[in-house]
């Protein structure tokens, strides 16, 4: 595995694979790499002829508030993860915004509600920073998890508006055997609270069962989800269901939507979703 740190030798990688005709998957993360992301990994091997990951923290979709700081750190057992991955190129860099850096992509819509209403911007550093990989690494294909809901349906929609010819994979959340989605945050949770953090899962689950008795009404079916969230959560951000694509809010479910929960456990913010198929 060819671990690079600088952008332009990234680029120039990458570049000269392209043209010796290999096809490029890419997988980028903030890496902390858990069973979610090896599983991105596995797929993008099965995907491509070169396997390129990115771990990088991005700074511009934090808020001022916010873990950056923080957030979990294990470079040296992420590489160890990617080589038994079989990742080729590990992308590393320090920092991927020059002196004045001052362009930004904006999916306007898609980033308005859920996440984007609670944290301003968040989805802005995310668009920008993938178009900005992107640009560098020139992947055929790109995955990302399900989990991260909002922010495949965006990078999707980036993709599609600005023409970028890669070809976006959503792959299914990983759980634990109990329910927990899987998440670099999970290592945030403390005592009890990895505990109540099946709130999630459990929410997701009573709207599902509802859903399966026929029910379409979204305020019945939410109630349902946020009832048990409340059970375990510190603070409810939102339970809400929406169109799947759209993510426009929606009265009843009559075609696939997907039901989103934010929550904090303590302190940790947690995020789940699931599809209901009408
Ligand atoms: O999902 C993540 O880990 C990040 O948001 C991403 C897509 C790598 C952009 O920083």
């Amino acid at each position: 595995m060819n671990i690079i740190r600088d952008p332009r030798a990234m680029q120039r990688e990458c570049e000269a694979l392209r043209q010796a005709g290999k096809r490029i998957a890419f997988v980028p993360t903030m890496g902390y790499l858990h069973e979610g992301h090896l599983s991105l990994l596995r797929e993008a091997r099965r995907r491509g002829d070169v396997l390129v990951l990115s771990i990088y923290v991005n700074p511009t979709q934090f808020g001022p508030k916010e873990d950056l700081g923080r957030y979990p750190r294990d470079e040296a057992g992420d590489l160890a993860k990617a080589e038994s991955c079989g990742v080729d190129l590990a992308f590393v860099p320090q920092n991927l915004y020059p002196e004045g850096f001052q362009t930004y992509i904006a999916v306007r819509e898609l980033e308005q509600p859920l996440c984007g209403a609670s944290r301003p911007g968040h989805f802005i550093g995310v668009a920008t920073v993938v178009a900005k990989l992107f640009q560098l690494v020139r992947p055929h294909v790109a995955l990302f998890g399900r989990k991260d809901y909002q922010q495949l349906a965006i990078i999707r929609r980036m993709v599609r508006d600005l023409d970028f010819d890669i070809e976006i994979v959503g792959m299914p959340i990983v759980r634990e055997p109990d329910g927990l989605a899987l998440s670099s945050r999970n290592a945030y949770l403390e005592g009890d609270e990895r505990q109540r953090a099946l709130c999630l899962s459990r929410g997701l689950a009573a709207a599902r069962d509802l859903f399966a008795g026929g029910e379409r009404d979204t305020k019945k079916l939410t109630a349902a989800a946020r009832a048990q969230v409340e059970q375990g959560a510190t603070r409810v951000d939102y339970v809400e269901i929406r169109d799947a694509e759209s993510l426009a809010a929606v009265e009843r479910v009559e075609r696939p939507c997907v039901i989103a929960i934010a929550a904090f456990v303590g302190t940790t913010r947690l995020i789940d979703n699931d599809i209901l198929e009408a």
